[in-house]
């Protein structure tokens, strides 16, 4: 299942600082087009590797739909505690036609989000130079955003059930389940993001209708900005999507729910250019764990093995995984090379796209 890929070479030794930084990366390449465009992330980390003076060490795990198929496992705890091992995963996408909906989301990337405690999901939205956001007046400067979802808890805790099933009082619940602690520690990391970037800091609820847990998320936030000395400002989550095609320049750091920011994600993803563009890292900000990195798209099987997918959601992830290991200006060479590639018209083949990003990383090198 798992096979020992090739190691990147790393580039003058690095005398004043010892051995080499080195990373175990587990590659979850997964369906559809995941595979395409991981593996064309895999290529830009390599190259910033040399430059940088890290190695990374590649283990491929073949997860998915056609492995779920195939053999009936989603994720062997076998393969969890190897991937526990790793010091972050990259994820292509999981999901196909032929699997019945819930079996790997539920199974593989909700699994993995709970066991890793995984309680960040980090969506950047940025509208880069030269690209076409949903809506045509945004401007580049007025739309750089980060969301910072809740991922453990909310409605997807899994709690709830059925009732009295097949009969005319069939009754379903699904319960949003909001810890103190879980709910403390995402706003915790969203307001240190704030401090890092434009200070602002907004929590998106609902609180004049889901009033128990839009309470506590809202004394929590409140608390926890005033501890780090910055302003919170808020907005009821249907006036955020509206103020988000209206006015985006007003959001710098997003803090919501788990599904709250599931939904206002894919609406980020449309207006900087759509869901091929968008990174997503799943984060253990405690590093009790490794980090998951994934865009924010799915496996798309209707263009999968056309040669048409969209690499730069999985570039971006790279790069906040790169960022996440602490390697910053690697992470920035990734992010750079995508604004350069898009910025020159962004192309329509994967395999244009890779040559384009190793000429951009080539020529940030000054090589
Ligand atoms: C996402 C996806 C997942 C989610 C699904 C596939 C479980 O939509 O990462 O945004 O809802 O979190
Ligand atoms: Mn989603």
């Amino acid at each position: 299942m798992t096979t020992e890929d090739h190691v990147t070479e790393a580039g003058d030794p690095l005398a004043d600082r010892g051995r080499p930084r080195a990373y175990t990366i587990a590659h979850l390449p997964g369906d559809g087009i995941g595979p395409e465009v991981t593996a064309v992330a895999r290529e830009c980390v390599d190259a910033v590797a040399v430059r940088h003076g890290f190695v990374v060490e590649w283990r491929t795990y073949t997860l998915g739909a056609q492995h779920y198929l195939g053999t009936g496992e989603v994720l062997p705890d076998t393969v969890l505690d190897e991937l526990r091992k790793a010091d972050a995963i990259l994820l292509g996408a999981v999901g196909s036609p032929e699997v019945p909906p819930g079996v790997l989301e539920r199974g593989l990337l909700l699994r993995l989000r709970a066991e890793l405690d995984l309680y960040v999901n980090l969506r950047p939205s940025k509208l880069r130079p030269g690209v076409a956001g949903a809506v045509a007046r945004h401007h580049a400067a007025d739309l750089d955003f980060v969301i910072v979802r809740e991922n453990t808890e909310g409605l997807y805790a899994g709690a709830g059930g059925t009732v009295h099933r097949g009969t005319a009082f069939e009754s379903a619940t699904e319960e949003s389940l909001n810890t103190r602690a879980g709910v403390e520690r995402c706003v915790r990391y969203a307001a240190g993001l704030a401090s890092r970037r434009r200070g602002r800091l907004t929590l998106v609820h609902k609180t004049n209708v889901l009033a128990h847990a839009g309470d506590l998320w809202r004394r929590t936030a409140e608390e926890v900005a005033a501890g780090a000395g910055i302003p919170l400002d808020y907005a009821h989550v249907d006036a955020a999507c509206l103020y988000l095609v209206d006015d985006p320049a007003r959001f710098d750091v997003i803090v919501t729910d788990n599904l709250f920011g599931d939904i206002l994600s894919d609406l980020g993803a449309a207006l900087t250019g759509g869901l091929g563009v968008a990174p997503s890292g799943n984060l253990n900000p405690d590093r009790t764990g490794p980090s998951v990195f994934e865009p924010v798209h799915g496996s798309a099987p209707d263009i999968a093995g056309t040669g048409r997918a969209n690499p730069a959601g999985a570039v971006l992830s790279a790069a906040l995984m790169l960022d996440h290991l602490g390697e910053p200006e690697a992470s920035a060479d990734l992010d750079a090379a995508v604004s350069a590639v898009l910025g020159s018209g962004a192309p329509a083949a994967t395999s244009d796209w890779d040559d384009a990003l190793q000429q951009a990383l080539t020529e940030e090198a000054g090589v």
